[in-house]
């Protein structure tokens, strides 16, 4: 499969998005909804970029739309700066206040918006706490809640949740920086969510080093069933201290 990128010729052996194309030959892309590890979303739109082909053009996300022989791809016209501005001003106005969301966005030049600010500090486009949730960790414990405005990713009637694990992939993907994981002594407590959980104290050194529940988790995948009961109380670096042997040979 041949293609056209910003007027440099490329040849495709395998299927590829066009941001996989452009990751690979140094081509930036804004994104915002992207994720590598999680499936393509075509949300926020800010990867917009020119396609052509057979005299046809249009504007297409990057991230979702795959390459195809013959197009001519260009990822940095006026036109889609122009609009990747309007549409980073769109982004802007639902997290007003979140410097990690006006840092990213700073690099496109928008430092203000012309839009209705909202009080919001979720931008709600790029669901990647929900899908980073379900596809990564495969639980499923946040969704969208809500209709118009008013939606917003939370738990099932907003109550603490009995099946978040407390693993903070949620946090770890968030580009607004609105979901926080905070350890305070025994507990940690996700306040967007509002959901607390016991953390498990190191048997050995007494550091809370995991949340009670992501060491059930992990005590149930069939990798760690032959592992004695001692690998799951100690923490990361206790562990590392001991011989592994010493975790298996208990059990067998
Ligand atoms: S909380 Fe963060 S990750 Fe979840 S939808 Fe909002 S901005 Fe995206
Ligand atoms: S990054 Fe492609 S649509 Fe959001």
């Amino acid at each position: 499969m041949k293609a056209i990128i910003n007027g440099r010729d490329v040849e495709l052996k395998t299927e590829k998005t066009i941001l996989e194309l452009a990751e690979e030959m140094d081509i930036e892309i804004p994104t915002l909804c992207h994720h590598g590890g999680l499936e393509p979303y075509g949300a926020c739109r800010l990867c917009i970029v020119e396609i052509e082909k057979n005299g046809r053009r249009e504007l297409d996300t990057s991230c979702t739309r795959y390459v195809e022989d013959g197009m001519k791809i260009r990822t940095e016209t006026e036109e889609i700066i122009e609009k990747r501005k309007v549409i980073a001003e769109l982004l802007l106005a639902r997290a007003p206040e979140s410097k990690k969301l006006q840092k990213k966005l700073e690099d496109l030049g928008v430092t203000e918006t012309e839009f209705t600010a909202r009080d919001y500090d979720c931008v709600l486009y790029c669901g990647k706490c929900v899908r980073a949730c379900k596809e990564e960790v495969g639980i499923g414990a946040i969704n969208f809640v809500g209709r118009g405005y008013e939606t917003e990713v939370d738990t099932p009637f907003s109550i603490d949740s009995d099946v978040c694990i407390g693993c903070g992939a949620c946090a770890e993907v968030c580009p607004t920086g609105a979901i926080e994981v905070d350890d305070e002594g025994s507990t940690r407590y996700i306040r967007y969510f509002n959901t607390t959980l016991e953390l498990k104290e190191c048997r050995e050194c007494g550091d809370f080093f995991s949340t009670e529940r992501m060491i059930e988790r992990l005590k149930a995948e069939e990798e760690f069933s032959s592992f004695a009961e001692e690998y799951f109380d100690l923490c990361e670096k206790c562990r590392r201290n001991k011989e592994m042997s010493k975790f298996l040979e208990v059990k067998q």
